[in-house]
């Protein structure tokens, strides 16, 4: 969500003329996109401000805009006016659409502005996107979340659910086809619940008829020149049977989900607010696999949340044995100010929390490594991306399932869709050679 508001504001920094430097030293102007859902990425903020201040100090003309979910915090904003009083603009999740407008007040007056909007507003349509892939987009469907999983900022900063209408999301996509889009990902916090919830100004199936998540896939399934679609996230509770059926009856929609779980304990599930148990968890797996065998399966672990015991921590340990995630994203709980948790008995002391961690990480990758052994020897539409990170002639793309294959390549091949045989299933990537 992030990312994709980064590229919003870039696109906007792009039609004023602006343009990219490739080092931020060089840079007049830095936005800085902050991420508050761990304490890790609120520590990095406050260390990367600490070297724009470097910055400011050598050229006073330098211009520091902060943004995004850390500012929907009064205690985060209270602190940049009193320790980094020198930034030039603070702004919000909500006002995203007003930065180009609060940029050139600040130019233009030369003064300091702080606008961060409590709550959400009619959604903006419309605003320009500078993307990092032309053959891949990520597309908004909807805003905010409304379920207050108890660990979780999310909901203070971000706002309540509001979904696009479907014509605005369907004309989107179809301008991305036409300027070479061969891939989507619709994102939103729990694109499940797209359409349902009303809400001032946004979107709402029941009272208009119209699509819920399910149908918005099988409208663009149909769309000449889409090749695939994506989405993220998706809550188990809300979860559809239409929803598994649709991912039999696209061709198009990729064969994987990112289903977080977040413990295998329902005991835990249940402080957490998460709304369904362990047994509601392993039946949409079930039925996923059901519909699609070969579906990968990825999801979102938290590690150590208050009064989280031993026996919470292996019924999460006996879930991924069960599931089998081709990955997972493991987090270690991290108290975020004023969310229900924070003052939850029990907090799990540190070096607890990092040995569980550790346990479950190195089975996490385990699975990982046996599961794309499996690939070895099969051949996988992969939608090349680029060069490798290993560099010379390796490219690098994904399947279908959203492994990273690296093969060896050249230029022409980014942004199609090749043939590669897999040679080597590793336990992060998988190597192979394309199939002529
Ligand atoms: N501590 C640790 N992990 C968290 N997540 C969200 N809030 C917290 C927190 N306070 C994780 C969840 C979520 C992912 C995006 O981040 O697993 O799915
Ligand atoms: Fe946070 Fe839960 Fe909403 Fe996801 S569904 S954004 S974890 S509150």
């Amino acid at each position: 969500m992030n990312e994709h508001d980064s590229e919003t504001m870039a696109g906007m920094m792009s039609e004023k003329g602006m343009i990219a430097e490739e080092n931020r030293d060089d840079a007049d102007i830095v936005i800085i996109n902050t991420c508050s859902v761990r304490e890790n990425a609120d520590n990095r903020f406050f260390g990367t401000l600490g070297q724009l201040k470097k910055i400011k100090e050598k050229r006073p003309d330098f211009i520091a805009c902060v943004c995004g979910c850390m500012m929907q915090q009064q205690h985060i904003i209270d602190e940049i006016k009193s320790k980094y009083p020198w930034v030039d603009l603070v702004f919000g999740t909500h006002n995203i659409h007003q930065f180009t407008e609060l940029l050139d007040n600040v130019i233009n007056e030369r003064r300091k502005l702080v606008d961060v909007w409590e709550s959400g507003g009619a959604i903006v349509e419309g605003l320009p996107t500078k993307r990092l892939y032309a053959f891949k987009a990520l597309v908004n469907i909807m805003y905010g979340c409304n379920n207050f999983c108890t660990y979780c900022i999310v909901p203070y900063t971000r706002g309540r659910e509001r979904s696009r209408r479907p014509e605005e999301i369907i004309n989107e996509v179809k301008g991305l086809v036409a300027t070479g889009a061969k891939e989507i990902v619709l994102l939103g916090q729990n694109v499940n619940s797209y359409g349902v919830s009303s809400h001032e100004g946004a979107y709402c199936a029941a009272e208009e008829n119209g699509m819920d998540f399910a149908d918005l896939i099988y409208t663009l399934n149909d769309m000449e020149g889409l090749e695939r679609i994506r989405f993220m996230t998706s809550h188990p509770k809300d979860l559809s049977d239409k929803l598994i059926q649709a991912f039999a009856d696209c061709d198009k929609l990729c064969n994987h989900i990112h289903l977080p779980v977040q413990s295998g304990s329902s005991e835990v599930l249940k402080r957490m607010n998460r709304k369904y148990t362990k047994e509601d968890y392993l039946l949409l797996i079930e039925k996923l696999r059901r519909a699609v065998p070969n579906m990968a399966i990825t999801t979102d672990i938290i590690v150590g949340f208050p009064g989280e015991t031993e026996e919470d921590f292996l019924e999460t340990m006996d879930l991924i044995e069960t599931v089998r995630y081709d990955s997972a994203f493991t987090f270690i709980y991290s108290i975020r100010k004023d969310t229900p948790a924070e003052n939850f008995e029990n907090q799990i002391p540190e070096d607890v929390k990092h040995e569980r961690f550790n346990r479950l990480l190195k089975r996490i990758n385990e699975i990982s490594g046996e599961i794309n052994k499996t690939y070895e020897d099969t051949v996988q539409q992969v939608l090349v991306e680029g060069p490798s990170k290993s560099g010379s002639d390796t490219y690098a793309g994904r399947t279908e399932t959203s492994k990273l294959v690296n093969f060896d390549g050249s230029e022409e091949l980014i942004g199609k869709i090749v043939s590669v045989r897999i040679t080597e299933g590793k336990q992060f990537n998988l190597k192979g050679r394309q199939e002529i």
